[in-house]
């Protein structure tokens, strides 16, 4: 069976003292749903935040990594340096560091490939821009982008990924894809990923929805069939709305 799962990604917000008092402000709050919680600070307050909250029961994950184990590659931070703060999970190929960054199809490959060598888990984002919706072709964008990064990989590697659908156009907006187009896009990656592999296979991988996600609209969007859980931008900054997240399953 494939796992519910809300993961907060701060992004580039939140120094020390406003990680530690977000922190403390989840530690306040308690889980009715059984979905797995985690959170995304910045590198700065990675082990820091793995510290705060090793007894509790927020996965403390990174937002970004380098394919290369180590080297001259100023600014990058790598799989063995996240495994050594405590960090078993990592977000790679999210819409902003695609646009901001130029990461490419390519490089995203070695970079999940650094990953799971490491042992470690990869939330793979990807999605299409709102030009691409609009000329109805965001189902081809996707499978181009899953195909490209991640189609490589053997059925046994999928048990480390979790996809993270995040149409561009809805990340910060305010805008949401609406639960049925949440849903038909879950559908078909799933069906997508059943036809390169099998049913069990696309079956056990868990499928995040990111864009726009709140309290609000949080429970119809998980309420559908293929849409496994969130990745949660805005919205996972105050813990309240967070866990109002986390417990709309
Ligand atoms: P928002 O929830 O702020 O739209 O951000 C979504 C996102 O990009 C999560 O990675």
């Amino acid at each position: 069976m494939r796992k519910n799962i809300v993961a907060g990604n701060w992004k580039m917000n939140n120094d020390l003292a406003q990680t530690n008092a977000l922190i403390a402000d989840l530690k306040n709050q308690e889980q009715t749903s059984n979905a797995e919680v985690m959170v995304a600070p910045t590198f700065t307050n990675l082990h820091q935040s793995f510290n705060a909250l090793k007894d509790s029961k927020v996965e403390v994950i990174a937002q970004n990594m380098h394919f290369a184990e180590n080297g001259a590659y100023t600014g990058e931070v790598s799989a063995s340096m996240l495994k050594s703060v405590g960090v078993e999970t990592v977000i790679l190929g999210h819409s902003e560091r695609r646009a901001y960054f130029n990461e490419t199809d390519e490089l995203l490959t070695k970079k999940v490939d650094a990953a799971l060598a490491n042992n470690i888990r990869v939330i793979f984002c990807f999605g299409e821009e709102l030009a691409d919706r609009k000329s109805n072709n965001h189902e081809t964008v996707v499978k181009s982008q899953i195909t490209n990064a991640l189609f490589h990989l053997e059925a046994s590697a999928l048990q480390n990924i979790v996809l993270a659908y995040e149409p561009v156009w809805a990340i910060g907006t305010g805008e949401t894809a609406s639960p049925e187009q949440a849903q038909d896009m879950h559908k078909y990656i799933r069906q997508t990923l059943a036809n390169k592999y099998d049913e069990k296979t696309a079956n056990g991988i868990s499928i995040l929805y990111g864009g726009s996600v709140k309290p609000t609209n949080a429970k119809e969007i998980f309420s559908k069939p293929d849409v496994d859980g969130g990745l949660i931008g805005g919205a996972a900054l105050k813990a309240e709305d967070f866990y109002a997240i986390v417990n709309a399953f």
